[in-house]
């Protein structure tokens, strides 16, 4: 194996700005795919991830290009997603590279998200090579693009590459300049095999697929081999790339990024992180340092609306873990859910997908229950624990000391809209931490809760804005805060699906808030329906959903049938999606209702 002819990257880039359009161009430009089979944007696999338009799965390609020198270089390609929510697969796909290309559109600058990529990055070890994309536009301003690029991220960029992913312009040198600038891998290439799990995933006719960077010597197609935290031995069945196809190759080496097929049958037996070695010496030889475990955000019950919908739940929430391993659950029981799951997601983006592919993918009907973060509760026994239920939070009497979740939230905003972005943290009890004036810019460090943050913080900043903020953001600590739980009663019954927690100071507000918007989504039926917001035993808001006082059809005299029709039909779509409480019908809007509140 000769190492100087290998180059591990990645691409670093926010949304939008033009990741999956130059990977597409330089599978292109190395032949690896026919003008045909290009039609498609190849590196993002999933359906749902292709009409979203996100990357989602960390994929990688092998490319080969002769450079202009002459000589042929073999890229390793490895893909990352670009929403903050599953920033910890950037992390992981940066271990498998010496370098990273930062593309940034030469009209919109630098966003938050790749800041926070580029540190990352930089802190691994990388060396990230600037790219300015999309000069075929207009608006495009390059010069002052790179002196924001120098001035936040603090790399070199005057001289970085201009280049239309689009039209191709430029395409041809940015390979040669991540060849010139990224270093090739090192390693030991007859020590005995290293190799770190970066990915696993589950295929229905392979098994498991892991996707692999060869740190030292080499895996060969029969090789005995050994996940080190497992133990277990496996016969490697297949080894090779993706071109982006599967492709054979039967080896690789030092430096090689590729796939392992070893008949394993569940993702657990492959975990990301893990180091694979030969099973000759595999109780001696020592794990490479794996990746930080990700702990799911948000956490919110998911509940079938016919309970004979349960198994299948269950069933469909086993087989996503199977490619999913940051997606958490556990059984639930809501006095007024019935059975269903707990279940915990990397952020709000994340609980979207995967309940959009529960209902699609697996036909089911589900209730969702209002987001929540973890809490930190200290008792008076002097135990901590954590809470992601607010139905489960302990009894007034027993708690000494509530502790929330805090963010540090790094923001850059044009200086036209600076003041309505501080305006937003403000209000969402941020406490300004830094501000710094850029070229045009303005880069700003707040301490906010996280149960601000995941929400919809993300949309207020883009409309507080016009669009042009972005935002970044990790937790820091637990921090003790005034923090109550706000009970919904309907008709003097305590819903346990739809208590709160809250900051006390907000809790009145928030209350009456709540209720007010359930009203409006709780349709009217034969009697009264009260809805009450309570803190312990003191109701803080009531309204009341009035009793419907004529039969709706009895407007239609019985003559004109098809409206009738019409108005039944409309009647029994209103009807999807409720679940009954009592004797009262609730939609799922309801459930989440606090969302819709400020
Ligand atoms: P994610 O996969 O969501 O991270 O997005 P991405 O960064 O991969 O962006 P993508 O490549 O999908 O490009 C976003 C949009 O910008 C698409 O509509 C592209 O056609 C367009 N685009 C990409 N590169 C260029 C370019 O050089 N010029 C112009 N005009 N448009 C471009």
């Amino acid at each position: 194996t000769d190492l100087s002819r290998i180059r591990n990257f990645s691409i670093i880039a926010h949304i939008d700005h033009g990741k999956s359009t130059l990977a597409d161009r330089f599978i292109q430009t190395c032949g690896g795919l026919s003008d045909r089979e290009m039609a498609e944007q190849v590196l993002d696999s999933m359906d749902l991830e292709r009409e979203r338009g996100i990357t989602i799965k960390a994929q990688s390609v092998t490319l080969n290009y002769t450079a202009k020198d002459g000589i042929e270089y073999k890229l390793n390609f490895i893909d990352t997603p670009g929403h903050v929510d599953f920033s910890y697969e950037v992390s992981r796909s940066l271990y498998a590279c010496e370098g990273a290309l930062l593309v940034v559109d030469a009209g919109q600058g630098v966003e938050a998200q790749s800041v926070a990529n580029c540190y990352t990055a930089i802190e691994q070890g990388l060396e990230v090579v600037p790219v300015l994309n999309k000069m075929d536009l207009p608006q495009a301003e390059p010069e002052r693009v790179a002196q924001e690029i120098e001035d936040i991220i603090g790399i070199e960029a005057a001289d970085a590459v201009r280049c239309s992913a689009k039209s191709g312009l430029g395409v041809e040198d940015v390979l040669e300049d991540l060849i010139k600038r990224i270093p090739p891998p090192s390693g030991d290439v007859d020590g005995p095999l290293k190799a770190l799990i970066i990915d696993s995933w589950f295929d229905n006719y392979l098994g498991v697929v892991s996707l692999v960077r060869v740190t030292q010597g080499s895996l060969k197609k029969g090789d005995k081999i050994v996940i080190k935290s497992t133990g277990r031995a496996w016969n490697a069945d297949r080894v090779g790339i993706f071109t982006p196809k599967l492709t054979d190759t039967g080896v690789l080496g030092t430096g090689d990024v590729g796939f392992v097929v070893a008949g394993i049958k569940d993702i657990h037996g492959a975990p990301v992180g893990d180091t694979i070695v030969h099973q000759k010496g595999a109780e001696e030889a020592k794990a490479l340092p794996g990746f930080q475990k990700v702990k799911p955000q948000v956490y919110a019950g998911l509940f079938p609306i016919r309970s004979d919908d349960y198994d299948d739940f269950r069933d469909a929430l086993e087989k996503l873990t199977l490619n999913d391993a940051s997606l958490f659950y556990e059984p639930e029981n809501s006095d007024a859910l019935g059975f269903g799951f707990r279940c915990g997601f990397l952020g709000m983006l994340h609980m979207e997908i995967i309940q959009e592919r529960l209902e699609r993918e697996y036909n089911l009907e589900l209730i969702t229950t209002a987001p929540t973060v973890i809490y930190e509760v200290l008792t008076t026994r002097g135990e901590t624990v954590s809470v992601d239920n607010p139905s489960r939070l302990p009894d007034i009497g027993s708690i000494e000391e509530m502790r929330e979740p805090i963010v540090e939230a790094n923001i850059l905003v044009p200086q036209e809209h600076l003041g309505n972005v501080i305006a937003l943290c403000e209000d969402k009890r941020g406490i300004q931490k830094n501000m710094h004036f850029l070229s045009t810019q303005v880069q700003l460090t707040y301490e906010l809760p996280m149960a601000e943050v995941v929400m919809d913080f993300f949309d207020r900043i883009k409309s507080a804005s016009r669009g042009f903020a972005s935002l970044d953001y990790h937790f820091v600590r637990f921090q003790p805060a005034n923090l109550v739980r706000l009970d919904v009663l309907i008709n003097g019954e305590r819903v346990d699906a739809l208590a709160l927690i809250l900051h006390k100071d907000q809790a009145h507000y928030r209350g009456r808030a709540l209720v007010e918007k359930m009203k409006e989504l709780i349709p009217r039926q034969m009697f009264d329906i009260a809805i009450q917001a309570a803190i312990g035993n003191q109701v803080v808001s009531r309204v009341t959903v009035k009793a419907l006082r004529k039969n709706v059809t009895a407007k239609c005299y019985g003559g004109d049938v098809s409206r009738k029709k019409k108005l039944l039909q409309k009647q029994k779509e209103g009807k999807k999606r409720m679940k009954q409480l009592g004797n009262v019908e609730v939609p799922q809007d309801a459930f989440l209702a606090v969302l819709k509140v400020d």
